[in-house]
C-alpha cells in the first residue's frame, strides 16, 4: 500500500507525461460515467454501506479505487475476481500483494480447512511453527523467528527491539518509503535536509523528527552523515522501494549500506513484504543481503493474516542479555493472536507448496512479458514513460527514466492520468492496484492475461492520443 489522499494529490500540478490535459479530463469523465452505469449493484451496496461504515468501506483506503466507489467482490479465485455485477476481472492487484499466491491457492485452502477443525488459536505452539521457522531460516538466512499478524506489527516490534538493544533513540527511513502504519516511518527529508512529517500524517504521537531521520534512498553521503551522529538505532529499508513506483538500488548501494551500518553500530532491518516478488528468498537471497533483522507479511500466509520477524543470533543474544526488557508479557512486543495455529498452517502451506522456487520461475517471466508489452506501447507512441520490474512485480511511471529515490518518484506521479488508466482498465475487465501502477503476477496468472493487459493499455493510450 502507499499512502496519501487521492483528492489532495489530484490537485497537485502534474508532470510531463506527454498527455493533453483537456483530452484526459474529457476521457476520464466518459470512463467514470460508464463505470457508474455498468456497476449498479456495487453502487447500491456502497450507498448502503455508507450508512454503517466509515466512508462506506471496511477501511478508508478502499475509498481510493478509481471509480469513486469500489466494485464489491463476490468471488476471488486464482487470478480472477468476479464482482456483484457479474464482471470478471483479471486481477493484477492481487490484494496489493496479500494474494501474490493467487486467490485461494488449493494447498492453503486445504491446510486452513484442516486447521480450522483442530483449533484456530490456543496460545500453544504447533509443529507447523517449527517447520515454518526452519523454512524461513533456509530461505532468508536469519537464525531466529517470531510471528505477528501483519507486516506492520513485525516492523513495529523490530523497531522496538533495535532501540532497546542499542540504547539509541532514532530510526532511519527513506523519504516516501512505506512500512505499514508505523509511527516512526511517516517522515520525509525536507528541502533543507531536515526530517519533517510526511503530508497527511494522522495524529502523530510526537513530531516524527524526534524519532526519525529521513534521507533519500541511494544517497550514501546523507547516510554516512546521519549514521555518524551515533543516534540511529536502525535503518528500516525495503531492498528496493516499492510504494512509490519501484525504485531500484544503485549498483553497490546495498554493500555500502551494510558496511556503513556496521561501521556505526546501527542495525539493519530489511522489510521484504513487497520485495518477496524477487524470488522465493526475496531480495535478501537474490542479492546476498545480510540484514540484522528481517520483516515480512501479506503473501506469506496467502492473505491469511500472518507476518514474521527474523533476526540474527547476535540480535537474540543481545535481546535476552537485558534482564530489564520484557519480551514475554507487557513489554510492548506482541499480540495475542500472533503465531496462531491458523496463520502457521497458512504459512506452511504457502511456503511448502505455493511460493516455491518453481512458482517464481513461472511468474517472473510473466512480469517481464508485462513490462515488455508496456514498453512496446510506450515506444510506439513516443511517450516519455518508463517501466521497472522487480521479479514478479512491474510498474510504469510517467517519466522518461526511473526515479533514484522516493522524492523523485513522488514528484513524477500523475494521479489524474493514473486514475484514467485504472478506470479504463477496470471497465474492460483488468484490475490494477489503486496505488500507483503496480501489477503483480501470481502462479495463476497466464500469458494471455498479460497480453490482455497490454491490449487494454494500448487502447487507453490510443484513446488519449486521438
Ligand atoms: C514494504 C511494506 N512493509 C509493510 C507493509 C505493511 O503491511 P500490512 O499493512 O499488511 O501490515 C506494507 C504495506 O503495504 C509495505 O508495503
Amino acid at each position: 500500500m502507499g499512502v496519501g489522499s487521492l483528492h489532495e494529490e489530484s490537485n497537485r500540478v502534474t508532470v510531463v507525461s506527454g498527455i493533453d490535459r483537456d483530452v484526459l479530463a474529457g476521457k476520464l469523465e466518459v470512463e467514470l460515467e460508464n463505470f457508474v452505469v455498468s456497476n449498479p449493484r456495487s453502487q447500491a451496496l456502497f450507498a448502503r454501506s455508507r450508512k454503517s461504515l466509515v466512508g462506506g468501506v471496511p477501511m478508508p483506503w478502499m475509498m481510493r479505487w478509481a471509480g469513486g466507489f469500489p466494485v464489491f467482490a463476490r468471488i476471488a479465485i486464482g487470478a480472477r475476481i468476479i464482482d456483484v455485477d457479474d464482471h470478471t476481472y483479471i486481477d493484477f492487484c492481487l490484494g496489493d500483494t496479500g494474494a501474490m499466491t493467487g486467490h485461494d491457492p488449493e494447498p492453503v485452502v486445504r491446510a486452513i480447512t484442516d486447521q480450522e477443525k483442530t483449533g484456530i488459536t490456543t496460545m500453544l505452539p504447533t509443529e507447523n511453527a517449527a517447520w515454518v521457522g526452519e523454512e524461513l531460516q533456509r530461505r532468508f538466512g536469519l537464525d531466529r523467528w517470531m510471528f505477528t499478524l501483519t507486516a506492520t506489527d513485525a516492523n513495529r516490534a523490530a523497531l522496538r527491539i533495535c532501540r532497546q538493544i542499542t540504547g539509541r533513540p532514532k530510526v532511519l527511513v527513506f523519504s516516501y518509503s512505506y512500512h505499514g502504519s508505523v509511527d516512526e516511518s511517516f517522515a520525509v527529508a525536507g528541502p533543507d535536509g531536515t526530517t519533517v512529517s510526511r503530508e497527511g500524517n494522522v495524529g502523530p504521537p510526537v513530531d516524527p523528527a524526534q524519532t526519525t531521520t529521513a534521507i533519500e534512498f541511494n544517497d550514501l553521503d546523507a547516510l554516512e552523515i546521519a549514521l555518524a551522529t551515533g543516534e540511529i538505532a536502525c535503518v528500516l529499508a525495503e531492498p528496493a522501494m516499492t510504494n512509490m513506483g519501484i525504485v531500484l538500488p544503485d549498483d553497490g548501494y546495498h554493500d555500502a549500506l551494510r558496511e556503513l551500518t556496521r561501521k556505526h553500530g546501527t542495525l539493519l532491518i530489511i522489510d521484504e513484504t513487497h520485495t518477496f516478488s524477487a524470488g522465493a528468498g526475496g531480495c535478501t537471497r537474490a542479492w546476498g543481503l545480510e540484514p540484522d533483522l528481517f520483516t515480512i507479511g501479506k503473501a506469506i500466509g496467502s492473505g491469511v493474516p500472518a507476518g514474521a520477524l527474523g533476526m540474527t543470533e547476535e540480535v537474540t543474544t543481545r535481546m535476552f542479555s537485558q534482564q530489564e526488557a520484557d519480551y514475554e508479557d507487557t513489554g510492548g512486543v506482541g499480540g495475542t493472536l500472533a503465531g496462531n495455529a491458523l496463520s502457521m498452517a497458512a504459512m506452511r502451506a504457502t511456503l511448502a507448496e505455493v511460493l516455491t522456487d518453481e512458482a517464481f520461475e513461472y511468474t517472473i517471466p510473466l512480469a517481464t512479458r508485462f513490462s515488455e508489452g508496456i514498453k512496446a506501447v510506450v515506444n510506439e507512441h513516443g511517450l516519455p514513460w518508463n517501466v521497472t520490474q522487480l521479479g514478479a512485480r512491474a510498474e510504469y511511471r510517467f517519466e522518461d527514466a526511473p526515479a533514484r529515490n522516493g522524492t523523485q518518484a513522488h514528484e513524477a506521479s500523475d494521479p489524474e492520468l493514473e486514475r484514467f488508466l485504472h478506470i479504463h482498465a477496470l471497465n474492460r475487465g483488468v484490475l490494477l492496484t489503486p496505488f500507483h501502477n503496480m501489477a503483480l503476477m501470481s502462479p495463476a496468472t497466464t500469458e494471455h492475461d498479460v497480453d490482455r493487459h497490454t491490449e487494454v493499455f494500448d487502447e487507453a493510450i490510443r484513446d488519449l492520443l486521438v
